[in-house]
């Protein structure tokens, strides 16, 4: 859609137009692979030929009817992952192979391989636990641990390849892909789009004919199966129907519609299953188009006395089965076989790389609206936050700052003194994010186009040209970001000297990157465009985002020569993308059902890998009546990307604009947010170090109880706290449900507590947002809020101690961690220049202790208050204990009626050994 396009719409008939994009109906791969596999062709392994390498165990496996062979490779990769490729013994030419995705080539273990005469060949990685048994005829894997088949692939007999083969040009029409007539119905639902597709106007010549692959995964006991974003649906996924499969395909969609299967910005191809006592994973390494049906067959159960009660219990096990299609590339499947989520989460971060720590100004709250007009406009938002007294970090500058969209430039009439800008929010501590888009503005005057040009750094339309289509500056060319030498120069571009009016304050956001081509089949480049090394771009379509935000995020790294982290919030995204910045689920709509689907959106990322990802607060689209502003903001405080953002033509929302009490209830969760700083700080560190996600569906912190497993209107932040944001209007209660049989959980803010395992009503008023500590834990807060992050290095620490029966099996205790470095640079890195401390609480002592010995950083920090949630009696005394031996007693003040003791006003170096005794 055009700039102008876009502004002409009226937010109140905003519906997205499905008919721009494509459903499975429409998808000719998808219908060949229906057709041909309900033929039910079988593929038969030749296992007598099976060769066992350091690496792989190979063998070729042929097609019943066309008797054409594939080649098969099985890698045993350490920390219980295999892996499995498959792809033709010798294709015309090479297949698309994803790279870049992986970290590092993953070390494979050497497999013993045990022959079943010819008919079936066993794997082990040695350890025994797990193997993969391979059947010859027909072909098929089922991956066993502990007798018991956890995974089966190609039991439905859902392989499926197209093998590459010689143009048939008389089949190839010299038609022009855009033709006059709009006339859909020239598409034929039984054409099979081998060489040819169309959609529309639109018709993808397709060089290399059909080439789609596709496989089905059984998953033995699993009803639960949840990933594979990016979608705007719940956490757990949906069985799909016929012609309605999950869509793995980036596409810019406008208000994209809720519960809906479409492709939206981002694609992870990632799958994670749960069931009680096993979370595993499947990660499909393909950046092309990618459809996944899911079919969840519940438990059923028979009565079947005639058959042996293993043969009964063996039926009444539910089952899902996942069914991967893509159009091109070859079958690169990881399988992650865990037992645990956490490692799970290790497993695919180990192939994938964990989340970028995050610079701790990226973690207050961000500004952004498009577009805060000009410098005066921007002074004077920045004033009216410490007019309110509302704390934030970043103003954001959309694409309005430039001369006509060319990005790295600035509007002279707006912005005509762009550093002086930035001094001024550099002296408030805070900073400046803009937009830098893929598009290029065809303009020979504009350096940065001309030098792309020059330099051939485009990608290519199918004649050779530079591919030419229209987004926000009108005709642009798109970088050719898959190009290492096209990445390199784009990262320049970000060098001081380049980027003429930037500053070190000033960060990125890469949107449109999917990318959006307004003119383009369902809005993005045509399939057939060229990428660097002639690849078409159908085969890597769902990773150019990607490249992108790795390119920005290394420009600002080498701007810094090295020393400051970078901050790149990307629309677009594929697998790994965490090691680059953040992500947001683009434009939503200011509604609260767009409120309520955040949470699942959110999670779903979260759990495969991206920990670092909002969505606008308010809704994007469409103007937010107060109250549903204020929850958002009461929800975006405890989300890990939390930003403000609102589309052109909507009215202006900057916190103060809803009357004083409003005001003050969104100052109020925007303080919140300030205050558990250190806290979401420290859980970004976790999930930089040890892949653990930052915001948590239920099921991953409760793997043993059952009931959490669809849990999708709550989650936990951390291990700690448990969030309930209330997405109804007019609330007046919400039902919280507190898991854990043998946990205790106490209301942040009134200290009430219950048993865990059991849903509770929560009275709520306005101010109120649902956030539970659990017992056992210790949450680290800041008591003293600055005007921004940046105000705060040496604010004194809090400490929330919630005591529970559960940790060390002794009767009141708990623990939990603190994590803190300088903020910016990779000093915590190379020098370990940071501060890792253990808090725990047992036999009536506090304790603080060092939790990582490599760690140093010198902080004046100091702990000032200290509250014990659950202390069934009042002490006598209180009193702290150095590590110098020095004692000292503490006022104290306990609160019999919510049993908790408070202690305030104390001196405790953040970063010292020390003991609080209670007796
Ligand atoms: C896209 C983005 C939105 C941005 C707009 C203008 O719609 O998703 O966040 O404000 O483009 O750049």
């Amino acid at each position: 859609m055009e700039a102008a396009e876009k502004e002409e719409i009226s937010v109140e008939d905003e519906v997205v137009d499905k008919t721009i994009f494509r459903d499975c109906s429409k998808i000719a791969f998808y219908r060949r692979q229906k057709q041909q596999l309900s033929k039910n062709t079988t593929y038969r392994a030749l296992l007598d030929s099976a060769t066992t390498g350091q690496d792989s165990t190979k063998f070729q496996i042929i097609n019943e009817t066309t008797k054409i062979p594939l080649l098969v490779e099985v890698y045993g990769i350490e920390r219980n992952i295999f892996r499995f490729k498959i792809n033709e013994e010798t294709p015309l030419k090479p297949r698309y192979e994803v790279p870049d995705v992986l970290t590092n080539k993953p070390t494979t273990v050497r497999l013993i391989s045990y022959s079943g005469d010819g008919g079936s060949l066993t794997l082990t990685d040695g350890k025994e636990d797990l193997k993969c048994y391979i059947t010859a005829n027909p072909f098929k894997i089922d991956l066993i641990s502990e007798k018991e088949v956890v995974i089966s692939i190609n039991s439905l007999g859902q392989l499926y390849f197209e093998h590459l083969q010689t143009p048939q040009t008389q089949r190839i029409t010299n038609k022009n892909e855009e033709k006059s007539s709009a006339d859909t119905s020239q598409e034929n639902p039984e054409d099979p789009g081998l060489w040819e597709e169309k959609f529309g106007n639109f018709v993808d010549v397709k060089a290399n004919g059909p080439a789609s692959i596709g496989l089905d995964f059984s998953l033995h006991g699993f009803e639960h199966v949840y990933g594979i974003p990016q979608h705007a649906e719940s956490h757990q996924l949906q069985n799909t129907r016929d012609g309605d499969a999950y869509r793995l395909y980036n596409l810019d969609i406008y208000g994209y519609q809720i519960h809906d299967k479409m492709g939206i910005y981002g694609s992870v191809p990632y799958l994670l299953a749960h069931k009680l006592g096993r979370t595993i994973g499947i990660f499909w390494l393909n950046a092309s188009e990618t459809l996944v049906e899911i079919n969840t067959e519940p438990a059923v159960e028979y009565t079947l006395t005639q058959m042996n009660p293993a043969a009964a219990k063996q039926m009444v096990r539910p089952r899902t089965n996942v069914h991967w299609m893509s159009e091109s590339g070859i079958i690169d499947v990881f399988l992650l076989t865990g037992p645990t989520p956490s490692d799970i989460f290790k497993q695919y971060s180990y192939l994938t790389g964990t989340q970028a720590m995050p610079p701790l100004f990226s973690l207050g709250y961000h500004q952004c609206r498009w577009n805060y007009e000009d410098e005066q406009d921007v002074e004077a938002v920045d004033a009216g936050f410490d007019e309110h007294d509302i704390p934030y970090d970043v103003m954001w500058l959309d694409i309005e700052h430039t001369e006509g969209k060319r990005y790295f430039t600035w509007d002279k009439k707006k912005f005509p003194n762009p550093k002086r800008m930035q001094e001024l929010l550099r002296s408030k501590k805070r900073k400046l994010v803009v937009i830098s888009d893929p598009h290029i503005k065809v303009d020979p005057d504009y350096s940065v186009y001309a030098k792309a040009k020059e330099e051939g750094f485009f990608v290519r339309n199918k004649e050779g040209g530079d591919f030419e289509g229209v987004c926000w500056p009108g005709l642009s060319s798109y970088l050719d970001l898959t190009n290492p030498k096209v990445r390199e120069w784009y990262s320049g571009l970000f060098a001081f000297p380049a980027y003429q009016g930037s500053t070190d304050i000033l960060f990125i956001w890469n949107d449109m990157n999917e990318p959006s081509v307004f003119r383009g089949p369902e809005l993005t480049m045509q399939k057939n465009a060229i990428h660097h090394g002639n690849w078409e771009h159908r085969e890597l379509h769902n990773i150019y985002g990607f490249y992108q935000q790795m390119a920005t995020a290394e420009g600002l790294i080498q701007r810094s020569k090295g020393k400051e982290r970078p901050f790149v919030l990307s629309r677009s995204f594929f697998a790994g993308s965490q090691k680059y910045g953040a992500v947001w689920t683009g434009d939503n709509t200011a509604e609260w059902s767009y409120l309520k689907i955040s949470i699942p959106m959110l999670l779903t990322l979260n759990i495969t890998g991206i920990s670092f990802c909002g969505a606008d607060v308010g809704g994007f689209i469409g103007n937010p009546e107060a109250e549903l502003l204020v929850r958002w903001y009461q929800a975006g405080a405890y989300q890990p990307f939390f930003r403000g953002h609102a589309t052109m033509n909507t009215k202006r929302r900057e916190p103060w604009l809803f009357g004083e009490e409003n005001t003050r209830l969104i100052r109020e969760a925007i303080r919140e947010r300030y205050t558990l700083l250190p806290y979401f700080y420290s859980l970004f560190y976790y999930a930089h170090v040890a892949s653990e996600p930052v915001m948590r569906p239920l099921w991953v912190e409760f793997p043993d109880e059952l009931e959490t497993f669809g849990v999708e209107d709550e989650y936990m932040l951390g291990s700690a706290l448990l969030v309930h944001p209330v997405t109804e209007p007019k609330a007046t209660t919400v039902d919280v449900f507190l898991p854990g049989s043998n946990e205790i959980w106490y209301d942040y803010k009134t200290f009430a507590h219950w048993e865990g395992g059991c849903t509770v009503k929560i009275p709520v008023a306005l101010d109120t947002i649902p956030v539970f500590q659990r017992g056992g834990s210790v949450v680290p807060i800041r008591t003293t809020i600055g005007k921004s992050t940046g105000w705060m290095t040496n604010s004194p620490y809090g400490l929330r101690v919630a005591l529970s029966t559960k940790v060390y099996g002794q009767l009141d205790s708990a623990v939990g961690e603190v994590y803190l470095d300088d903020g910016h640079s990779f000093q915590y890195l190379h020098q370990k220049q940071f501060l890792h401390r253990k808090f725990s609480f047992c036999s009536s002592v506090l304790s603080n202790s060092c939790a990582d010995e490599r760690g140093h950083y010198p902080s004046k920090c100091v702990v000032e208050q200290i509250l014990v949630l659950g202390l069934k009696k009042k002490p006598s005394s209180v009193s702290t204990h150095s590590s110098d031996g020095k004692d000292q007693p503490v006022t104290f003040t306990y609160y019999a009626q919510t049993s908790t003791l408070s202690l305030e006003k104390l001196s405790l170096n953040i970063g010292a050994d020390w003991e609080v005794h209670i007796t």
